[in-house]
Parts: C-alpha cells; sequence; structure tokens
C-alpha cells in the first residue's frame, strides 16, 4: 500500500509589520513596551514541497544552503522545522511589503509567515506558544537578545502592552489622534543598537539605568493618557521618549531631523520606533488632515515612504501625494 503523506501540496502563512508606540530597547531590559501591529505592511510565505530546500525571494533567489549570512536566521528557522517535523525538502517563497531593516519587525514577520505555511502545509495546528517559540529563535539570529515584542506584534491583530518574559495583553488602543509613520530610507541596525546599549549599560551603568527606568515610566504613563484618550499628553511622552532614546545613542541625524519636522509642523509629538539609528520614525497627529500635511512635509525633508494610521479606528493607508 501507497503511505500517503499527512501534508498539504502547498500552503500559505501572513503576517503583518509592526510599530512600537513606546518602550524600545527599555523592553529588552525588563520594562513595558506598547507595539501594535501594523496591517499597511504584509509578508506572505508559500511553502510546497520540493527537490532540495530552496528559498525564493526579493533579496535571495537560490538553494537555502547558499543565502547570504543576513538571510541565516530564515535558514536555521526552517532546517529546525523540517528537523522537528521530519518533513521532506521544501520550496518556500516570500512576498514582502514591509521595507526590510527600517525597525518595522520585518524579521520577525518573516519568520511569522514561514511558520505559519510550514505549520499549515504539515497540517499541524498553529497555536500561539508555538508558532512563538520558534520566531523567537529565528529572532535570535536574527538581532542576538530580542526581547519578544516583534514576534508577539507581527503575529498578532490588535495592539499589546508587553513585558519580556511575561503573557502579554491586547490593549484597545483608541485615541483621537492619527499617526504617521515615515521610512527614513536609510537602513537601521537593530542587533548594533541593542549591542550598543548593553554596553553603555556596562561603561556609564548608573545614565543608561536611569534612561531605561525612565523609558519604563514613560510607557507606563503612555498607557493611562491613551485609557483617557489625552492625545496631547501622549504626544509630549512621545517627545521625551525620543530624547531618552537619543541619550542611548540609538536616534541619529535623519531620524533627528524628521522628528524636528514633524513637531514644526504640528505633530503633538514625535519619536524615533523600533532599533533606530536608520529605520522608521513615528508623529501623533490631532487628526487626519494635520496627519496628511505632516506626512507630506516629511517627504519633502525626504522621508522615502509614509503611512497613517488612524489609532483604533481605520487601517493604515499609504499617503499618495
Ligand atoms: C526592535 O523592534 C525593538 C528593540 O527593543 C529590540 C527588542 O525589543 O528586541 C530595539
Amino acid at each position: 500500500m501507497i503511505e500517503v503523506p499527512n501534508v498539504k501540496e502547498i500552503a500559505t502563512g501572513q503576517a503583518s509589520g509592526k510599530i512600537i508606540l513606546m518602550g524600545e530597547h527599555a523592553v529588552v531590559y525588563g520594562e513595558p513596551a506598547i507595539a501594535m501591529p501594523f496591517s499597511a505592511t504584509q509578508v506572505t510565505a508559500v511553502i510546497r514541497r520540493s527537490q532540495e530546500d530552496f528559498l525564493d525571494s526579493a533579496y535571495f533567489t537560490g538553494p537555502l544552503t547558499q543565502v547570504p549570512q543576513s538571510l541565516n536566521n530564515l535558514k536555521e528557522l526552517i532546517y529546525m522545522l523540517r528537523q522537528d517535523f521530519a518533513a521532506p525538502p521544501l520550496l518556500c517563497t516570500i512576498t514582502s511589503t514591509i521595507p526590510a531593516e527600517r525597525g518595522m519587525g520585518s524579521s520577525a514577520a518573516v519568520a511569522v509567515a514561514v511558520t505559519r505555511a510550514f505549520l499549515a502545509w504539515q497540517q499541524v495546528e498553529e497555536t500561539p506558544a508555538g508558532l512563538l517559540h520558534y520566531v523567537n529563535q529565528s529572532e535570535k539570529i536574527a538581532h542576538g537578545n530580542p526581547s519578544g515584542i516583534d514576534a508577539a506584534a507581527t503575529s498578532g491583530t490588535e495592539p499589546i502592552l508587553f513585558e519580556r518574559d511575561k503573557p502579554f495583553h491586547a490593549f484597545p488602543l483608541k485615541l483621537d489622534g492619527c499617526l504617521i509613520v515615515a521610512d527614513t530610507g536609510v537602513k537601521g541596525k537593530t542587533r548594533d543598537t541593542v549591542r550598543d546599549v548593553a554596553s553603555l549599560m556596562t561603561t556609564n551603568p548608573q545614565q543608561a539605568q536611569r534612561a531605561i527606568q525612565q523609558l519604563g515610566d514613560l510607557t507606563r504613563q503612555a498607557k493611562e493618557a491613551i485609557s483617557a484618550n489625552q492625545a496631547r499628553y501622549l504626544g509630549l511622552l512621545m517627545n521625551e521618549a525620543h530624547t531618552l532614546l537619543q541619550s542611548l545613542s540609538v536616534s541619529d541625524p535623519t531620524l533627528d531631523q524628521l522628528v524636528q519636522v514633524a513637531r514644526r509642523n504640528n505633530a503633538l509629538g514625535a519619536k524615533l520606533t523600533g532599533g533606530g539609528r536608520g529605520g522608521c520614525m513615528i508623529a501623533l497627529a490631532t487628526d487626519a488632515h494635520n496627519a496628511a500635511i505632516i506626512a507630506n512635509q516629511l517627504e519633502n525633508a525626504g522621508a522615502a515612504a509614509t503611512w497613517i494610521q488612524r489609532l483604533g479606528y481605520t487601517p493604515a493607508v499609504p499617503v499618495s501625494l
């Protein structure tokens, strides 16, 4: 009798990008952070059986054994999954609108989409703990010491209040305001900035620890501000967070300039988001009209792309100028 393997012919998995509203870097040291899935950017992975492990993506197409170092996390993830489920070689096709290395959680989102596609292919039920187990291992290879926030935010559909190694909670982020996200167009290096904050914790522990604690306090206050629908207060907290992130050396002149442009154009607040030193910044606006003006000015000042997200009401839309 021919044995029919319990796998699908072809399977698909998806994930979205993410935005950290408050608490990046401090979250690595146990402070809380607020993040949300950013559904304007998406990644899809498709898996099917193949003669050999093969990756088809915008960054690399070829045998998995030959992926560049920057995709090692993906290679190891696929090997891990194949080994744990005794699965045959596969072809993995990835399409993504999440800009890579821009603090939008691209590496975590790719890992989420690939793990989802793989589990669906093997007809194995996806559980949140099982999914995060694989994604966090992949993220350790990509970023060295990830808090897990990117994995949590890119695999969900709701904003979360996240603390390292604790169960995280979905968190209603309904606020009268619009968030503008702007891509500097410069690749951020989360691995480097996380490592540099760690060395500041050794070389200048008092100052670094104080900044981390203050960032945690700002996140707690931001949660209160959101619960009370106080967009203006949230904006001030975002400004303070950016100053503290600067003191931790994770901003750069391009991010600082876009933050200034947003503030000059009546943003309630603005800060970098994610790993920093390149990547993206966010600004808070009172309403959609104000948000469109800010987004326009950010593009005039050199932002590679901008998006507007109404907080808690409608999905983000790309800005057409
Ligand atoms: C990266 O999106 C967020 C950081 O806090 C790193 C992490 O939490 O793993 C910079």
